[in-house]
């Protein structure tokens, strides 16, 4: 069904594309990767580079076209959003960024032992194959342990029942799959020429994540387990040199790195006078958790540390994240919220966020202008007052560059520097190009704000367009898996969904004025059903892992029906012994007043995992086999717990991202034509009042023009009728011209 003109706009760009591969194909001299004690080298060159974290699986790829998009743009109308990927990549490299870093997600690639997933959003060579059409360079990060706040850190979930399994460290079932995994990535990546040894665009590998932080934890196992995996690693024969980051005691050739927001004076550098100093993720923001706010940093402070870093002889700093993006489905993390870093350089739309992007475009242009010097010249450091220094770095043959500290948070200063007087804002750095001119200043930022503005383009408030189906609420007889104790929730749901129920048959025979139910949980929300109505809710949160609640109940004479919902909001993604975290209900107590207190948690209880909603698939709405309900009365299907919406969409018009409006929701997850664009939770609160987040991502890529299905799940209760889908643009600096040139 495409029109005349979209379709001999997609015959030329299959030719574009043919005719750039032939192209590509070309150059097959060995080249590699070697580094020195000053930096990375490159086919010979040393070289200061400047890197950005995307990860494939939180935007959606689409053609491999935008780059030449400017040709084709005026015979088609093709949208340049809908190609997350290429669209994303060239802002970055617009942004002055050398090097794209992206983590492996095991989980993703190998969902069930030897079954591999590299489609759609999962297709790694597709993503570097981007990157390098772009021209630019990869650091792949295999882990494959990533954390990430990423669900169970990126580990797939069967490896818990691989006997004898302890997850990173000096044991044997985790080494072996551990390797068989990171050698199943190098073998693709190295079958596809990816690496620069191959005339490809990876440059780096990493190997494991930040296991300085658990070390301990696993006694002199820590320790071996480093040297094993550093050798498994160097033994895959990349060609390219493989870091580990916040890993002090990294074994030779291995490089350490330093992840943080202040790397120029926390890190003490790379173990080796041989090694470059690197810095891996420097945050350009933080992670942000249901019940948290979001974290903001300012382009003057990134500026700051990251000019402080190469002052102090860095030569690499990747920006963790510089696109952040979406944790679609159920991929992220205990408690982390759906969206992923958004006030990174691109935000979770991939716009552009203003000043941060152009405040770190002009540094990295200011510093790679003098990349000569930086990377061949002689430092010196000269103290220019009590808190302010110059770092110098000078050869006859390369020039000079000098970079003026004021540390002073307070005080402007007039630093005097080789006969000039510069005058340098509180808590900046100044960058003189030639030791001459002050061509740069982190605290003095030129790019002007941007506004995001979110615009609703329809509100879904017409009852008669809306579906509903409640799930029943199972009873002890419906549930098969009946023990004389309370089981652990991820040893029966294998993490294949995020609810397991339990219950129970209450025998109430003596009169209680006030009964109440008393239930622990190790996470992370409970919501209890006597007699097939919601008695209470509770939850924990990112602080608080146990979830301790009392809910009065009403019991009849008689059988009474106890069904408890435990729902997770995504597995840990770190910590040592991780294998051995448990979850679900611990304790039911029913109480009569003060005493009286009768213990449940050795009774009967059925469990059943899974909702009947995702059984018979009704994310597409598909296999609905009753409760149709007549929808005409609002008040109907309004504050229902547990009850699956369905209604159709058209998509809105223009080319700019398109998010869903949950404010009017509880907690729950939704579907846009059967993809789920990931758990929203409303109903949990900052300590300043508002939701984490209201706005949730749908790509452009999952729609299409008419006739999109929307499905939200809703576990507490909440009103349709308010949701509304929403367009989202930004207003004020240069934004039509970095968007779209
Ligand atoms: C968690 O604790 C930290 C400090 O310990 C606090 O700043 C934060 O607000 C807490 N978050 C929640 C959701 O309770
Ligand atoms: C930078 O590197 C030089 C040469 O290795 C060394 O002498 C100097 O101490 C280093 N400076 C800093 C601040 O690390
Ligand atoms: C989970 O199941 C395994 C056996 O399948 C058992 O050894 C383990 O104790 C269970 N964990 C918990 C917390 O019940
Ligand atoms: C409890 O559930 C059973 C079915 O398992 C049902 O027959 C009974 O009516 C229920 N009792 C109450 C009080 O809802």
């Amino acid at each position: 069904m495409m029109s005349g003109r979209v379709a001999s706009c997609w015959i030329l760009v299959a030719m574009v594309v043919v005719l750039s591969t032939a192209s590509a194909g070309g150059d097959t001299a060995e080249k590699g990767v070697t580094y020195d004690g000053r930096s990375l080298i490159i086919d010979g060159q040393r070289k200061l580079l400047f890197s950005g974290s995307i990860h494939y699986p939180r935007s959606t790829p689409e053609v491999n076209v935008l780059h030449f998009i400017s040709y084709i743009r005026p015979l088609c109308f093709l949208n340049v959003l809908l190609m997350m990927w290429p669209s994303l990549i060239k802002k970055t490299k617009e942004g002055g960024i050398d090097v794209i870093q992206t983590y492996v997600f095991w989980n993703l690639h190998e969902p069930k032992l030897g079954q591999y997933d590299f489609s759609g959003r999962n297709d790694l060579v597709k993503f570097i194959k981007e990157i390098r059409s772009q021209g630019l360079y990869v650091c792949l990060r295999i882990g494959p342990f990533v954390e990430a706040e990423w669900n169970y850190g990126g580990l797939p979930f069967w490896l818990r029942d691989v006997p004898g399994m302890v997850y990173r460290t000096d044991n044997e079932p985790f080494k072996f799959h551990m390797q068989r995994f990171t050698s199943k990535i190098v073998n693709l990546m190295k079958s596809e020429g990816l690496y620069a040894s191959q005339g490809g665009p990876i440059i780096l590998s990493q190997i494991e994540n930040e296991y300085g932080n658990v070390e301990a934890g696993f006694h002199e196992k820590g320790a071996s387990y480093v040297k094993w995996a550093a050798q498994m690693a160097v033994g895959l024969q990349t060609g390219v040199p493989w870091i580990m980051c916040k890993q002090p005691d990294a074994p030779d050739p291995v490089i350490n790195t330093c992840n943080g927001m202040r790397c120029g004076e926390t890190f003490p550098g790379p173990n080796s006078p041989n090694k470059p100093k690197m810095w891996t993720e420097d945050w350009t923001s933080f992670y942000q958790f249901y019940g948290g706010e979001p974290y903001i940093r300012s382009a003057e402070d990134i500026a700051f540390h990251a000019a402080l870093f190469i002052a102090k002889n860095g030569s690499y700093i990747n920006y963790y994240m510089y696109h952040g993006g979406t944790n679609f489905g159920r991929t992220s993390s205990s408690y982390f919220i759906t969206g992923y870093y958004d006030q990174a350089p691109l935000d979770e739309y991939g716009l552009l966020r203003q000043p941060k992007y152009g405040h770190l475009k002009e540094l990295h242009a200011a510093i790679k202008s003098s990349a000569n010097p930086l990377l061949n010249g002689k430092q010196t450091v000269l103290s220019l007052g009590p808190m302010q220094q110059a770092y110098v770095f000078e050869d006859e043959n390369s020039g000079c560059v000098a970079f003026l500290v004021n540390n002073d948070a307070r005080k402007a200063i007039q630093m005097q520097f080789r006969n000039n007087a510069y005058s340098l804002l509180p808590k900046s750095i100044g960058i003189l190009q030639d030791c001459k001119t002050l061509i740069y200043e982190t605290a003095k930022v030129n790019v002007a704000k941007n506004m995001r503005v979110t615009t609703p383009v329809q509100v879904f408030n017409v009852p008669d367009k809306w579906e509903v189906f409640r799930e029943s609420i199972p009873t002890f007889s419906d549930t098969p898996l009946k023990t004389n104790a309370l089981l652990e929730h991820t040893n029966l749901t294998k993490d294949r969904t995020d609810y397991l129920w339990y219950t129970l048959r209450f025998e109430s025979s003596s009169p209680c004025a006030n009964p109440s139910l008393y239930i622990e949980s190790l996470g992370h929300v409970v919501h209890v059903f006597v007699n097939n109505a919601l008695a209470g809710s509770g939850h924990g949160s990112r602080n608080i892992t146990a979830v301790k609640l009392q809910v009065p109940v009403s019991l009849i004479n008689g059988q009474n029906n106890i069904s408890i919902l435990s729902g997770m909001v995504g597995l840990p993604d770190s910590g040592a012994y991780m294998e051995r975290k448990s979850y679900g209900l611990t304790k039911a107590q029913i109480s009569c007043g003060e005493t009286n207190a009768i213990d449940l948690s050795g009774s009967q209880w059925g469990h059943l995992v899974g909702l009947l909603g995702d059984k018979v698939r009704l994310h597409q709405w598909a296999n609905l086999k009753s409760v149709k309900r007549s929808t005409n009365d609002a008040g109907l299907i309004k504050n229902c717990p547990l009850a699956w919406y369905k209604t159709m969409f058209d998509e809105p018009s223009g080319d700019g991202p398109v998010g869903l409006n949950m404010g009017s929701m509880g907690k729950g997850e939704v579907w846009v034509n059967g993809q789920s664009i990931g758990r929203y939770w409303v109903s949990f609160l900052t300590p300043s009042g508002h939701p984490s987040q209201s706005i949730y991502h749908i790509p452009r890529a999952f729609l299409k023009p008419s006739g999109n299905l929307l499905v939200v799940f809703e576990e507490e209760g909440g009103d349709p009728l308010g949701i509304s889908l929403n367009t989202i643009s930004v207003i004020g600096s240069n934004q039509a011209q970095s968007q779209l040139s």
